[in-house]
């Protein structure tokens, strides 16, 4: 099954004067794919991110989500959608530093009016374990290094158990070390939990470790490679090359 599907996707900014963006995207992202979305700076990734978070609409085109099709909800039940739907890992990860790890992980559940009962506390508390990071849960939030507050922000999109995670530059902030752990946490999570994963990278390293790259140029896609079917050696030579493939 699909979990993303998108037709002929536009994105425009501005009234009067108009930048556009993305240029019909199409794409689908099966279920459980671990993608890699790469390209230049300015290339739209993150407004390709945002549409697929529903933070943002298409100028037009449709938007297939697990089924639904975005454009079809209300604000509130986009809302509605995106807490029981998806995880979201920036690279700025939005952790309030008057807070514990814990209560950061527990934050997004009681901003949409989650109790504070046991069974939650527990499953926060086994995510904070699985990311390694149990003897730090109640330090506050900004005595934690950068990769260790990137690991807490991974915890936090895993508590609604999201089928769908979207991650911009995850590692972007990070030394190589803990770039490589926190990956490895990301697909860990995929294979475990059969969640799908688009990750947005500028890192070649991180990209290589994909099931799938798309390489997004100047708003369209410009390259869709599967490194485990071509092989490594050919995707690091379509990769360096600036024809567009697709
Ligand atoms: N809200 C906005 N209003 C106008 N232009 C925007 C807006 N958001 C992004 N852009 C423009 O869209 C282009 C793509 O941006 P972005 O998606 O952030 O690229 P990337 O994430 O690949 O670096 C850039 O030229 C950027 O200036
Ligand atoms: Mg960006």
């Amino acid at each position: 099954m699909a979990m993303i599907k998108l037709n002929k996707v536009n994105k425009i900014f501005g009234k009067e004067v108009k930048t556009q963006v993305l240029f019909d995207i199409d794409i689908e992202v099966p279920q459980e794919q671990f993608m890699a979305l790469i390209g230049p700076s300015g290339s739209g990734k993150s407004t390709l991110l945002n549409l697929l978070g529903a933070l943002d609409r298409p100028t037009s085109g449709d938007i297939i989500i697990g089924r639904q099709n975005l454009s079809l909800l209300s604000e509130n039940k986009l809302a509605d959608f995106r807490n029981r739907f998806l995880g979201f890992i920036f690279q700025f990860h939005y952790l309030l530093p008057e807070f514990t790890a814990l209560e950061n992980v527990l934050m997004p559940h009681w901003i949409s009016g989650g109790g504070n009962d046991h069974r939650i506390t527990r499953e926060a508390k086994r995510l904070i374990d699985r990311v390694g990071l149990s003897s730090q849960m109640h330090k506050r939030i900004n005595l934690l290094s950068g990769g260790q507050q990137q690991r807490i922000a991974i915890a936090r999109a895993l508590l609604n158990r999201p089928k769908l995670i979207l991650a911009d530059e995850p590692t972007g902030a990070l030394d190589s070390k803990s770039g490589d752990q926190v990956l490895e946490l990301l697909q860990e999570v995929n294979s475990e939990n059969h969640t799908t994963f688009i990750v947005v990278t500028h890192d070649r390293n991180v990209a290589m470790r994909a099931e799938r790259i798309v390489e997004l140029r100047d708003g369209i896609i410009c390259k869709d490679l599967k490194p485990s079917v071509i092989g490594t050696e050919r995707t690091m030579e379509e990769l360096e090359s600036h024809e567009c493939t697709v």
